[in-house]
């Protein structure tokens, strides 16, 4: 095998999703640890440090104490490269978390043992099974109080619709947590906390069939292990690997991540099942990760990260070949040759300069102002275009204004380059200026962003007048005499940065008018690229 399918076929990048609080920054610190990224616990205890250091980059964030950006973090272990990409936990950035599952392979999702299925989950987790990518389950906090566990997969099952396999079982749960039953290897990891120690246990291996194991878990807790032993081979899901790569059955784990019990044995199960770099389709048929040609695409626009540098980061999944630092590549939406520089990966709390990646990895790049979300980056030698990720549908909208006529430049500028991230989507009157726009967001919260990062990044303040509108359809067939269609009177017509028209509805009814009263008209929800 040469270097580079080796080094390709090491490779896992994992989307991690959960409501707030079930343990995603826990589980990610531990992550971390075992890969040896952070070298002192202390660097990261608590999520405070944790999340200022890594997932924050944005000063709101720090405020609200909500993750409104996703990172990357990158570890080795056990011989494998592995990337997390975290994922905002607010429901107001479901596109964001849509846009970093797309630079995903597979998801894992952390669950509360005593909270179940939340809304938060719920809602990520349809965003990821838009996408089929496997999905792992680790339920976390089974030091505490827990559902019965039998519930617990049956909450998944019915309210995520996807089948679960059960990898370990655990033994009791809160005061009385054991440990866990690992199903294939047939042995105990029993939960044995430290003299002392608040949050340190250790972790200790038995055989099922030891009867050692008796002793130290109880004859009661031991019967009812043997029960739940024998009633998971006979009636629960069989373990097949195809479903779980195609997303239909999640695998699942226990343990409890602020104690680390469970974190390894779910990392080893999760290299196990999970798969390296898949191909991705293009205008050119898919783009095998393997082949040595370098491809990348552009999910994610960040800017302005470190005020103290005044940047802007394009996001990028390599999706083939190896990035080498300064290297010469073709950019397809801007039809042009460019070179790949100062190119970062995030590790711990520092950005550090990176001199290659491979199929597989994030890079973000310095970005000039020239990416955009969805761009393809390939060779000059062998061209094509990844497919386009499609633009969630705004649901609410307002009208800004800035408030000072000195600062129209940078008014223009900070609502261009927010809009470049897709953090919101402008419009405006058809043939009207910049002067007044209507911005579109998916979740509310991202008012208060866009309002923030004006007034703090580009020192301009604006009003924001909410608008009654609802709905938004793209107007397919350009050709169309915008002002010859019958709309009802609550209708309005706007375009797009790039000119396509566009209807902006308060309630189905409009929408329904407008397609019956004008039979030529093809709407569409998503905008193409
Ligand atoms: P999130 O990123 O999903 O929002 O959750 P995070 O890891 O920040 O964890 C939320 C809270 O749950 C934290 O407590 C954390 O310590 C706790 N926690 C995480 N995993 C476990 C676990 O396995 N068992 C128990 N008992 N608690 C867990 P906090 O009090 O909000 O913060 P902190 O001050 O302890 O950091």
């Amino acid at each position: 095998m040469s270097e580079f399918v080796d080094k390709v076929s090491k490779r896992r990048t994992f989307a991690i999703i959960s409501h707030p609080d079930a343990g995603k920054t826990t589980l990610t610190e531990k992550f971390l640890l075992y890969g040896g990224a952070i070298q002192e616990a202390g660097m990261v205890k608590g999520k405070q440090n944790m999340r200022h250091a890594v997932s924050d980059w944005m000063e709101i964030e720090k405020q609200r104490g909500i993750s409104v950006t996703s990172s990357v973090l990158q570890f080795n272990y056990d011989g494998f490269c592995i990337n997390i990409l975290d994922t905002p936990g607010h429901q107001d950035f479901s596109e964001d978390t849509y846009r970093t599952l797309m630079a995903a392979d597979s998801a894992v999702m952390v669950i509360d043992a005593s909270k179940g299925v939340e809304a938060q989950t719920r809602k990520l987790f349809k965003v990821c099974a838009m996408r089929h990518i496997p999905i792992f389950t680790f339920i976390n906090k089974m030091d505490r109080e827990a559902k019965d566990p039998y519930e617990l997969m049956e909450e998944i099952e019915q309210e995520l619709g996807m089948d679960t396999c059960p990898v370990n079982w655990p033994i009791g749960c809160g005061k009385q947590f054991k440990g866990v039953y690992e199903r294939e290897s047939k042995k105990v990891i029993r939960f044995v906390p430290v003299q002392g120690g608040k949050k340190e246990v250790q972790e200790i291996i038995t055989d099922y069939d030891d009867p050692e194991l008796i002793k130290e878990i109880g004859e009661d807790y031991y019967a009812t292990l043997q029960d739940d032993v024998e009633l998971l081979d006979g009636a629960g899901a069989e373990f097949d690997l195809e479903r779980v790569h195609r997303g239909e059955l999640s695998p699942v784990c226990f343990g409890s991540a602020l104690t680390n019990f469970g974190v390894e044995p779910f990392l080893h199960h999760f290299l196990d099942y999970s798969m390296p770099p898949q191909p991705k389709q293009s205008d050119d048929g898919p783009i095998d990760p393997f082949n040595e040609d370098f491809s990348a695409f552009v999910f994610k626009i960040q800017a302005n990260m470190n005020k103290a540098h005044r940047d802007r980061m394009a996001f990028m999944r390599i999706t083939s070949g190896k990035y080498t630092k300064g290297m010469e590549v073709f950019h397809m939406q801007g039809n042009k040759k460019i070179k790949l520089s100062q190119s970062k990966q995030l590790m711990a709390d520092d950005r550090e300069e990176i001199q290659e990646a491979y199929s597989g990895d994030i890079i973000g790049v310095f970005d000039p102002g020239i990416f955009s979300i969805g761009d393809t980056i390939c060779t000059p030698k062998h061209k094509f275009k990844f497919e386009g990720i499609p633009t969630f549908a705004p649901e609410h909208f307002a009208r800004i204004r800035n408030t000072d006529t000195m600062k129209r430049k940078q008014f223009v500028k900070g609502v261009e380059q927010i809009a470049q991230e897709g953090a919101i989507q402008i419009f405006t009157e058809i043939g009207g200026s910049m002067e007044e726009i209507i911005v579109g967001v998916v979740g509310v919260l991202q008012f208060e962003v866009l309002e923030y990062r004006l007034k703090n990044e580009y020192n301009v303040n604006i009003k924001r007048e909410p608008l009654g509108y609802q709905f938004i359809r793209w107007i397919d067939n350009e050709e169309i005499d915008l002002y010859s269609l019958n709309l009802s009177s609550d209708t309005k017509r706007v375009q797009d940065l790039r000119g396509k028209y566009l209807l902006l509805f308060s309630n189905q009814w409009g929408i329904n008018w407008a397609t019956d009263k004008n039979k030529e008209l093809i709407l569409s929800e998503f905008s193409k690229n």
